[in-house]
């Protein structure tokens, strides 16, 4: 049985507060919550969009929800400023331990792909600036099924696309909505932890395995078969 990994991007492999220096530039001690509404307004909106059947592609979301978090945090944006915000968005860094967790995964023999609700280009080219791209074997984006994580759909898909049973599957992300969608499927799952404060839903089961950093996974996975 050979072990497959599917890592989840914006905030598993991908830092989404690396957006949080240039918003400091604007707005000061109040970049950090800015962000992190910023990602929860970008979240909900592919969440909503999922349901009503509306799918877009998920810079729309980012878009749509930048503009959200900016009125209503009472911060008007210069055109400039907004763009600047965008683009900065299109080259978030990596997390300092995903480039040397991957490549120890791939020494060890295990198959990764990275698996998201970002599309194939926006994801390539996150994955490309980072250096992550030679350590996963193909990139599965929700786009070629047109609705957003956690819907069943999505993780079907992604076995279809890898050739992989449920079974055989782990999905590595720091948000729990993804991991529950991922264990509704039957997928074993790996919470990334990395802030000591995070919280998991009280509903949906428990991840198969929860780790701080990428770097501990080979701590919890099989053998990669
Ligand atoms: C993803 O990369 C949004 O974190 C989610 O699919």
């Amino acid at each position: 049985m050979a072990t497959t990994l599917a890592f989840d991007v914006y905030g598993t492999l991908i830092d989404t507060n690396g957006v949080t220096e240039v918003l400091r530039e604007r707005m000061g001690q109040r970049a950090l919550s800015f962000s992190r509404a910023w990602r929860d307004k970008q979240l909900e909106y592919a969440f909503r969009r999922t349901v009503m059947g509306e799918y877009a592609d998920f810079a729309v979301c980012i878009t749509d929800a930048l503009d959200f978090t900016a009125r209503a945090h009472g911060v008007t944006l210069t055109a400039a400023e907004r763009d600047r915000l965008l683009a900065t968005y299109q080259r978030l860094p990596a997390f300092q331990e995903a480039r040397l967790a991957l490549q120890a995964l791939q020494e060890a023999g295990y198959t990764s792909y990275a698996f998201s609700n970002g599309s194939r280009e926006t994801v390539s080219k996150l994955l490309g600036d980072n250096g992550l791209r030679p350590y996963v074997t193909d990139i599965i984006s929700v786009e070629e099924v047109q609705a957003f994580k956690p819907a069943p759909q999505v993780y079907n898909h992604f076995l279809e696309r890898a050739g992989r049973r449920a079974d055989e599957t782990w999905l590595i992300s720091s948000n729990p909505f993804d991991i529950i969608g991922a264990s509704a499927g039957g997928w074993k799952t790996v919470w990334v932890r990395r802030l000591p404060g995070a919280v998991f839903d009280p509903w949906g089961g428990e991840p198969t395995a929860t780790v701080a950093s990428l770097t501990d996974l080979l701590e919890v996975l099989p053998s990669p078969g």
